[in-house]
């Protein structure tokens, strides 16, 4: 379905489910990240973007003291009393919606009720950031149609908050600041350390980028990115207690990381030189980006892919698979997986001219492979979080 389908699609289930006209839509695109994978919890650099698949939220406002929530994708339902505390409840999307509102009630902001249907071309757990895009595109909703003066920055902060504290994985600001702050044909360079960013062109050409989608949902990655995040930390720790002049991982070396190995296990070790090596890898993504030299751009999206496999340690068979395979064909220049792994996309620069012949290829492969149908889809740069006017 493409945008104006899903706008119009949500605007009918919202009059079909609640029989009223809905007054307000919010879209909420989902994210690609081009390198800079997992440092955003470690004073690191992103280089993400927003594209054009949204999740649509059609909204009124009701009198009666409850947010009431249509899930039209899967048919199920959510009401939510403003009055009572909330909680994290066992049904994951409504968690998003509960973390939001608690959040409003620690800052004091009052609402009054309201109905809600949202529907979403945006696939889920295939590391697009579909949970970023529920949550601040909720939060942004609420801002505008309450008047409640957060900011775009504040917006994506209770996004991140939302997912902490409700959904249970302590992520870092990328996929929230990416869904709110997107630009149209532009990739955002945050410093996540101090939220600086600045906006970059998205266009490669004779080079394009390319999503494929493993189909391997990621069911572990709560575990194992919260579980990754603890080695790290730990890690860190032991750093800090051997080097006097420990700043933060950003001003970390190799070299440091190498006296200590022997009070570190593997798990830590390998966690550390990844960050180290990643955080140094998207300062010269971003060098290679301003020259406009992008195949050394995408020799560094593969090595990124190596240190998420071998150090990090979130990859999967199916997309190492990918990768691998990828990077074996001609006009293909860089290939990686994408987000917090154990599944979702791998993302590639190729060939403008190759592009269809690469996918009917490697759809073929993967499914030889595995018995998966490969789905591709086109990257196209997009705005951030916006109301769409009626
Ligand atoms: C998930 C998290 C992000 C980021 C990526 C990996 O998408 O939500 O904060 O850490 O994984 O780069």
């Amino acid at each position: 379905m493409n945008t104006q389908e899903l706008i119009q699609h949500t605007e009918q289930c919202f009059k079909r489910h609640f029989s009223e006209i809905p007054e307000n839509i919010v879209l909420s695109p989902g994210r690609i990240n081009l390198i800079g994978e997992h440092v955003d919890n470690y004073d690191g650099f992103v280089l993400p973007a927003a594209i054009d698949m949204y999740i649509v939220f059609t909204a009124k406002k009701n009198d009666h003291g409850k947010v009431r929530i249509f899930a039209a994708d899967i048919e199920d339902v959510a009401t939510i009393y403003l009055t009572d505390d909330h909680e994290p409840s066992k049904k994951l999307w409504e968690n998003y919606f509960l973390g939001i509102l608690r959040h409003l009630k620690n800052s004091n902001k009052n609402i009054s009720g309201l109905d809600i249907t949202f529907s979403s071309n945006l696939p889920i757990g295939a590391g697009l950031s579909s949970s970023a895009a529920l949550s601040c595109g909720f939060a942004f909703l609420l801002n505008d149609l309450f008047d409640l003066g957060f900011s775009k920055k504040e917006i994506a902060l209770m996004g991140q908050w939302a997912e902490h504290n409700f959904a249970g994985v302590k992520c870092g600001i990328m996929d929230q600041f990416a869904s709110v702050f997107g630009k149209k044909n532009q990739v955002i360079l945050l410093d996540c350390m101090t939220a600086d960013h600045q906006y970059y062109n998205s266009d490669f050409d004779p080079y394009t980028l390319l999503l494929l989608d493993s189909g391997v949902k990621h069911t572990h990655l709560t575990s194992g990115y919260n579980a990754r995040r603890a080695d790290v930390f730990r890690g860190a720790d032991i750093l800090k207690e051997n080097l006097p002049d420990y700043q933060n991982f950003r001003t970390l070396s190799l070299d440091q990381i190498e006296n200590f190995k022997s009070k570190l296990s593997d798990e830590e070790y390998l966690r550390l030189i990844y960050i180290v090596k990643e955080i140094s890898r998207i300062r010269n993504a971003v060098k290679s980006l301003e020259k406009k030299d992008f195949v050394n751009f995408g020799k560094l999206m593969y090595l990124t892919h190596l240190g998420l496999s071998e150090e990090y340690e979130v990859s999967c068979e199916e997309l190492d698979f990918l990768v691998e395979e990828m990077m074996e064909k001609e006009g293909v220049i860089g290939s990686r997986m994408m987000g917090g792994g154990f599944g979702g996309c791998s993302i590639s620069l190729i060939r403008k001219d190759r592009l269809e012949a690469v996918i009917h290829e490697i759809k073929s492969a993967y499914h030889k492979k595995f018995n998966i149908a490969l789905k591709d889809y086109p990257v196209n740069v997009s705005d951030g979080t916006q109301i769409f006017s009626l």
